[in-house]
């Protein structure tokens, strides 16, 4: 089932300095439940992408199509590079704000997100505060936040790049088994080839700005490989040569 679908959309910045073309024909589709990265050059669009999704911004030529499986939820959730936790709140504080802010802290919906810190092994860490985690449990408990508004598809805006090496393929690991578990829509974008195929059901190459759509990669790993394993793969190899090409 199509959960959204990028019908020939243009988006052209506007300014006083002049005119920015950003995207150029874009059409894509993502059906529910997959995990779809976009890659491509720094600066070639992809956060705009992400915007245009999430409705911050109209497309200038082109259409949008959204089908929202759940009703009582928000459309996107976001996740970023950085984590965005408040400091001075516990992992509870933090995990239930957005519930707090939408009016949605309910014993069912509190209920749920406690849960989901349990199967996750962060409950016993829930009266600590942000800086007493690791950047990689900080990194889960900010996709618990998100979760916690039930989104029908989940944005990740190059949300491992702050991180380091090791760190990064533990996260991944972690971050896909939720987003997996809970069966959750996944949109990343990324200029990490290797991130993008360990994670991925399809990529999206893009071109430099203002981005076209070069290729699409549909991925025929086995599902329950962790990324961690498909990384060392020969599939992995082959289909980082083939975007590497397109990339260049
Ligand atoms: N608000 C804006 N006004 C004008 N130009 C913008 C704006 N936001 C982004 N851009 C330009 O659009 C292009 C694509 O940006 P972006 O989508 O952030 O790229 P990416 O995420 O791939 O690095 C860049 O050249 C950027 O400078
Ligand atoms: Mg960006």
């Amino acid at each position: 089932m199509k959960i959204l679908k990028l019908d020939n959309v243009d988006l052209t910045y506007f300014s006083t300095n002049g005119e920015t073309e950003a995207l150029k024909n874009i059409t894509f589709t993502v059906d529910s439940g997959d995990f779809v990265s976009i890659v491509g050059p720094s600066g070639c669009g992809k956060t705009t992408i992400l915007s245009l999704i999430s409705g911050l911004m109209k497309p200038t030529k082109g259409k949008i199509s959204i089908n929202n499986l759940k009703n009582d939820s928000s459309f996107v959730g976001y996740m970023f590079q950085k984590d965005n936790l408040f400091e001075w709140r516990t992992i509870l504080g933090n995990v239930y704000l957005g519930l707090e802010l939408q009016k949605r802290k309910t014993k069912e919906n509190i209920e749920y997100v406690n849960n989901l810190l349990k199967k996750y092994n962060l409950w016993e860490f829930r009266n600590k505060y942000p800086k007493q985690l690791s950047g990689g449990m900080r990194q889960r408990v900010a996709l618990i936040r998100t979760l916690a508004l039930k989104p029908s598809i989940l944005l990740l805006d190059e949300a491992f790049s702050a991180l380091d090496y090791q760190t990064r393929l533990n996260v991944c690991d972690d971050v896909y088994k939720i987003i997996k578990q809970e069966k959750v829509t996944a949109i990343l974008v990324t200029h990490d080839i290797s991130e993008a195929i360990s994670l991925s059901d399809k990529i999206i190459i893009l071109s430099k700005r203002p981005a076209t759509i070069k290729k699409e990669i549909n991925l025929t790993f086995d599902k329950s490989q962790s990324p961690l394993n498909r990384r060392g793969s020969n599939e992995a190899k082959k289909v980082f040569d083939e975007i590497w090409r397109e990339l260049q």
